[in-house]
């Protein structure tokens, strides 16, 4: 016998991430970012990531076009990125509007104050449909340690709202 649905759910979320902006632009150079912690490395050689996306979001129509993003590894003491990146859309606002960034390689933004970035382009082909999001595997293309700050984690952001 399987255990509760609930129970299960629990189970999934002991995994741990952590959390991210995820920026891109589209051709004719709109700029946004959203959340997201599902991040990770793949492969070393070459040096690839994969990340997941909801297709709702309009980080994904800014990626789908252009084909590139930016990953921001955010600090822990950067929270408050949270609800502005991850709990409204840029749709309606501009999530960069009082940040300092700056485009990258790719032009994808680029916060100046961050832990780390690195940019990515899709790899052609390299794609998969997980229903309402998509899985994009990555080339890092460039990137950088900015400082050496605690990165910022899902469960840091889940316990914080629970105190
Ligand atoms: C803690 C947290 C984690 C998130 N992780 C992801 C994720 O991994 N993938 C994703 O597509 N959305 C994720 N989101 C949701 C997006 O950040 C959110 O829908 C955002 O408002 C989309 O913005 P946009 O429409 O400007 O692209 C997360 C949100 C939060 C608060």
């Amino acid at each position: 016998m399987v255990q509760e649905r609930k129970k299960i759910i629990d189970a999934v979320n002991k995994i741990t991430y952590g959390l991210y902006v995820l920026s891109s632009v589209s051709n004719d150079g709109k700029i946004n970012g959203q959340i997201c912690n599902t991040i990770f490395q793949i492969t070393s050689i070459p040096l690839r990531v994969a990340v997941g996306i909801n297709k709702q979001n309009y980080t994904f129509e800014l990626i789908k076009e252009s084909g590139v993003f930016a990953i921001n590894v955010l600090k822990q003491s950067q929270i408050d990125f949270v609800p502005i990146f991850g709990l409204k859309s840029g749709r309606t606002m501009n999530k960069f509007e009082n940040l300092k960034y700056h485009p990258g390689f790719t032009k994808s933004p680029i916060l100046d104050d961050i832990l780390s970035w690195m940019e990515c382009k899709i790899v052609s082909g390299m794609t998969a449909d997980c229903g309402t999001h998509t899985l994009f595997i990555a080339d890092v293309v460039d990137g950088f340690t900015v400082s050496n700050e605690e990165p910022l984690t899902y469960k840091y952001y889940r316990d914080s709202r629970t105190k």
